[in-house]
């Protein structure tokens, strides 16, 4: 990989990239882990990359710089935000044995921290233009891995169109795959946003308290079937079959939350709102079907032929803010900037 830009100082050497990673919602849920520290997760994940919703981040490792300095959508991250953005840096510098800090900018096209996967696009950019900058030579795989360390759906960001994350055997081995590529099939994630407020709760916090949930073993005894016929429904492209499926993987997944200690009760009023409307249209014959994340918000999973639809619905339903739509996306991949 080839970073895009090099200089030589008398101080030392700077070296940049920037890379674009889409959002990805899941249709299989990662929640909770089998080991935290390497992001291991109890269970494989199946998901989608969504078109309309990217971070674009550029890393610039210079060794003139005291410290690594971050900003997120034009503000300097907080201490939190930017401990985890070196943790990231210190695995790449690691490998590329090359020690300079970097001046990181990221940016995303949609509200970060409200449950719509901003961690996942935002380590995956951040991954892959850290490698280039660094001189890294990396195939996808190696990459997602590493992705994986930071936040364990941004392994799921860097190939494209539906993915699976199979849960691996190591650190290595742990990595997602495109199932099939964006053009596969069209269809589209109606986001419904019903905050914009940061969720109480991160997922890496949810995640450890998923194990404490009486439910989690059930869960995870579910997840292999209900895998293996939602990569069936993708590939056959079945919405309803795929339908039914993501409906009861992301109640599987919220009754595990709901009933972990302390509960993780990450629902509004408005969210219930939404899944019962959604029934309604289901049965006035309208296609779509549920799934939820770690926040109020819904995503509702329609083809291209129904998003408008369930769009202008879907805006019209009290307590809704506002409304995305999104195709299938592509790849993480290096931009010109
Ligand atoms: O990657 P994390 O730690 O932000 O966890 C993501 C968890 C869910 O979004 C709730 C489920 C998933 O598989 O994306």
């Amino acid at each position: 990989m080839r970073p895009l830009v090099q200089a030589g100082h008398s101080a030392g050497r700077a070296a940049g990239a920037t890379a674009l990673a889409h959002a990805n919602i899941a249709f299989i849920k990662y929640w909770g882990n089998r080991d935290d520290d390497a992001r291991l997760p109890a269970n494989p994940s199946l998901s989608m990359a969504l078109e309309a919703l990217h971070t674009v981040t550029t890393v610039l490792f210079d060794d003139r710089l005291a410290q690594d300095e971050v900003t997120i959508d034009g503000r300097p991250a907080s201490p939190a935000a930017r401990a985890r953005v070196s943790r990231q840096l210190d695995l790449v510098r690691r490998c590329a044995g090359w020690f300079a800090a970097a001046r990181v900018v990221s940016r995303n096209n949609f509200p970060s921290g409200v449950g719509l996967a901003s961690s996942a696009s935002a380590f995956a950019a951040l991954t892959l233009a850290a490698c280039a900058a660094a001189g890294l030579q990396l195939d996808e795989s190696q990459l997602s891995a590493l992705a994986r360390r930071a936040s364990g759906s941004a392994c799921r960001s860097v190939p494209g169109g539906f993915v699976e994350w199979e849960m691996g055997q190591d650190e290595a081995s742990s990595f997602a795959h495109s199932l099939a590529p964006p053009d596969h099939w069209q269809l589209y994630d109606v986001i419904v946003l019903v905050s914009s407020s940061p969720k109480p709760v991160s997922s890496a916090d949810g995640h450890r308290l998923a194990a404490g949930s009486p439910l989690q073993v059930a869960r995870l005894s579910a997840v292999p079937g209900l895998l293996a016929a939602c990569r069936q429904a993708v590939l056959n492209r079945d919405l309803a079959a795929l339908g039914a499926i993501i409906e009861q993987d992301a109640l599987l997944m919220h009754a595990v939350m709901l009933t972990s200690q302390p509960p993780l009760i990450y629902w509004s009023p408005a969210t219930l709102e939404v899944l019962q409307a959604v029934r309604e249209w289901r049965a006035r014959g309208v296609p779509t079907y549920f799934t939820m994340d770690a926040g109020p918000n819904v995503h509702l999973i329609c083809e291209a032929a129904g998003a408008a639809e369930v769009a202008a619905l879907a805006a019209r339903l009290p307590g809704v803010l506002s409304v995305l739509v999104s195709a299938p996306g592509g790849p993480a991949h290096l931009v010109e900037e």
